[in-house]
């Protein structure tokens, strides 16, 4: 690659291939899109190593949008990361495989995973500032993504660019294709960035925090706009995102994620209406609508997720759970309660949150 491309459609430093790879990553099939398998990614830190996601295993299918939720520092970025090998220097993936097609994206050679990485998966980062050059134009950053991964021509390419800057709802897509980023809004910016994450038509997308640092008109937005492109296109997405209302407005199918674990998994309808672990419930029963009654009571989930998480055994959650008692400090397995919903509890379908909140 001859010209620095912003991050989200290209490369950043990690460690995850080694130099004995055998460079196309051909592994066990999977009939997913996307498989994560018993992942777990580690960091080295001065106050020691930790596992920061523990074994986690979850799919995508081809044109499904999965939602990841969770509080902050659940290991959400982090596992979007991994997929991308984009991880700090100081993490590894320490086990699992993360098939694409069927082919481990993690023994994949730096050539094969580059033409991966931005033609058939791409990211959309929140910092959008942050993730595009500042010493390039748009047109040029945009513009050049394509060539790299879809149409070399250079009229062409550009043609696409000014098409995409449009189609995200760029006003004066001709005149945006010459600014640099810093002479834009936020909101345009972001646009740039998802215009890029989505001129190669990539198979899947990775919106993380995508829309969270704009406010909630362009937001909703950006959203729609992302959702059209995404449907027009049959891409697939993961969407992580604090903003429940977005999940269930967006997803097709949820997993719920506390200190580097998966705690649940359903369908969106079946999530929302049936949550089973005592965190999904509260983490529902803690979400403002803009419908509440007034009389609604807005449920705090005491405490907050413990800062280093990897040592602990049992469920994870029991310090801050209503229902918590000793069996809890026994390993709990992720078990499937109803069909097609699964949650790691085991008290999971016999108490619900709002026992709990009162
Ligand atoms: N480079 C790093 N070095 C050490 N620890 C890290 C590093 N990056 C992330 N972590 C840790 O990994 C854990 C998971 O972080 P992650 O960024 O995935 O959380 P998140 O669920 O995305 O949170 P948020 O919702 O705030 O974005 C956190 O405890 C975080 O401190
Ligand atoms: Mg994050």
């Amino acid at each position: 690659m001859d010209v620095p491309l912003p991050t989200a459609c290209v490369q950043a430093p990690d460690g995850t291939a080694s130099p004995s790879d055998r460079g196309d990553g051909a592994s066990a099939s999977s009939k997913h899109l996307l498989e994560i398998r018993e992942l777990a990614v580690r960091f080295r830190s001065d106050f020691g190593d930790r596992t920061v996601t523990d074994h986690i295993s979850f799919h995508v299918d081809q044109g499904e949008t999965l939602g990841i939720v969770g509080e902050s520092g659940c290991g959400k970025s982090v596992t979007s990361l991994a997929i991308m090998r984009l991880l700090a220097r100081n993490g590894r993936v320490e086990h699992g495989q993360v098939l694409f097609d069927g082919k481990d994206l993690l023994k994949m050679s730096r050539t094969s995973l580059d033409e991966v990485r931005g033609r058939d998966i791409s990211m959309i980062f929140q910092d959008a500032l942050a993730s595009l050059d500042p010493v390039f134009t748009v047109g040029y950053q945009v513009t050049e993504a394509i060539r790299v991964h879809t149409e070399p021509d250079k009229q062409k390419a550009r043609a696409i660019a000014v098409d995409m800057l449009r189609r995200v709802g760029l006003p004066d897509a001709e005149a945006a294709m010459k600014k640099y980023p810093f002479a834009l809004s936020g909101g345009m910016r972001q646009r740039v960035m998802i215009a890029m994450a989505l001129s190669c038509s990539p198979r899947l997308v990775i919106a993380d925090e995508a829309t969270t640092a704009l406010d909630v008109t362009i937001q909703s937005q950006i959203m729609r706009m992302i959702e059209k492109i995404r449907v027009e296109n049959n891409m697939s997405m993961i969407l992580i995102t604090h903003d429940i209302g977005l999940i269930a407005e967006m997803s097709d199918r949820v997993i719920v994620m506390y200190a580097g674990q998966i705690v649940e998994e359903a369908d969106v309808f079946e999530l929302f209406r049936n949550p089973l672990h005592p965190y999904t419930q509260l983490l529902i029963a803690a979400t403002p609508g803009i419908t509440d009654s007034e009389d609604r009571k807005l449920v705090a989930i005491r405490g907050s997720v413990p800062e280093n998480y990897s040592d602990l055994t049992g469920c994870r959650f029991r310090d801050r759970c209503p229902f918590a008692t000793e069996a809890c400090a026994a390993p709990q397995a992720m078990r499937e309660i109803r069909p097609g919903h699964f949650a790691k509890c085991r008290l999971a379908g016999t108490v619900t949150g709002k026992e709990g909140a009162k």
